[in-house]
């Protein structure tokens, strides 16, 4: 009698784990969709936004996975990077066309500081068991110029400069020569506030010795852009060693005193 409780109860305990391996395999627990939190792209530049698919190995797609990427905060249907709203038309392209490709990543060309904001790649996937959909995290787009190095002569200071998108994990380090230095005096001019789409970093350093001075972009523990300069400090002794030209004194020279010779020889042969 126990025996057959016990066998009954087993039997009970299989139907429910498969009941529930059903249950997993319909709403796939284990199936994410994963976008980095942060791209960077240059002004002007082609940024990848990449989005990965993740499924399952006991889930198959019975029809293509459905993408949208949502512009956030999603005020309306018709402002989607993908499938491109009018807005966005010929500026993204999906960089694996295989219908059944777990790769959702977007190319996003020519990106503006306009551009800068939260997309989200969002997935719906089709089984034999239902239709789920797979939300990612949502990536932020941040934008930065190209970085210029400006030499000040008369106190003879460098001054890096980058326009980027505001955000306040962004940090402006100057080295010499693999060296940190520490400056102090970083600012971030033009706030939050203005109507500006971007703010100006900078960065100022004395230059003492001549070597290689690198100002560096990082954005949290990312570094994004990098800018070299090598200063060599005019040395007063070259600046007096000259080489004088002697060959040109002696050619110009010889032009004269070969003439005057020339005139010397005529004279008296014509006195003779
Ligand atoms: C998304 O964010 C949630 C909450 O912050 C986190 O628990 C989850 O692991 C994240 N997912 C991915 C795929 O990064
Ligand atoms: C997705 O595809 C693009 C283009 O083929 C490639 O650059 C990228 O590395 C791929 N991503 C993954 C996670 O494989
Ligand atoms: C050097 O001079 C410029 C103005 O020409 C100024 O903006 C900069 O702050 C000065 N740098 C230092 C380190 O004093």
């Amino acid at each position: 009698m126990l025996k057959i409780l016990l066998s009954d109860v087993t039997e009970w305990g299989r139907i429910q784990w498969m009941f529930f391996l059903f249950m997993v395999s319909g709403t796939c627990s284990q199936c994410t969709v994963d976008q980095p939190p942060v791209v960077t792209a240059a002004l002007g530049h082609d940024a990848i936004m990449p989005c990965q698919l993740s499924l399952s190995d006991n889930v198959k797609m019975v029809i293509p996975p459905v993408l949208y990427w949502a512009v956030l905060p999603q005020e309306s249907d018709d402002d989607k990077l993908w499938p491109p709203s009018e807005n966005y038309k010929e500026r993204v392209d999906l960089l694996d066309k295989g219908l059944y490709s777990t790769n959702k990543s977007v190319l996003f060309r020519n990106v503006q500081w306009a551009d800068s904001g939260r997309y989200q790649c969002k997935v719906s996937i089709t089984t034999k068991a239902g239709r789920f959909r797979r939300l990612g995290n949502a990536s932020l787009l941040v934008v930065h110029d190209t970085m210029t190095f400006n030499l000040s002569g008369h106190n003879n200071s460098l001054l890096c400069e980058v326009n980027v998108t505001h955000d306040p994990g962004f940090v402006l380090t100057v080295f010499h020569d693999g060296y940190k230095l520490q400056t102090g005096d970083s600012s971030a001019s033009g706030d939050s506030y203005s109507y500006l789409p971007f703010v100006t970093l900078s960065e100022a350093v004395l230059l003492r010795s001549n070597g290689t001075y690198e100002c560096q972009l990082h954005l949290n523990e990312d570094l994004i852009t990098a800018s070299i300069f090598h200063y060599h400090p005019p040395e007063p002794d070259k600046l007096v060693e000259y080489k004088e030209p002697w060959h040109l004194y002696t050619a110009l020279l010889l032009v004269p005193t070969i003439f005057l010779l020339v005139l010397l020889t005529a004279m008296l042969i014509c006195r003779d």
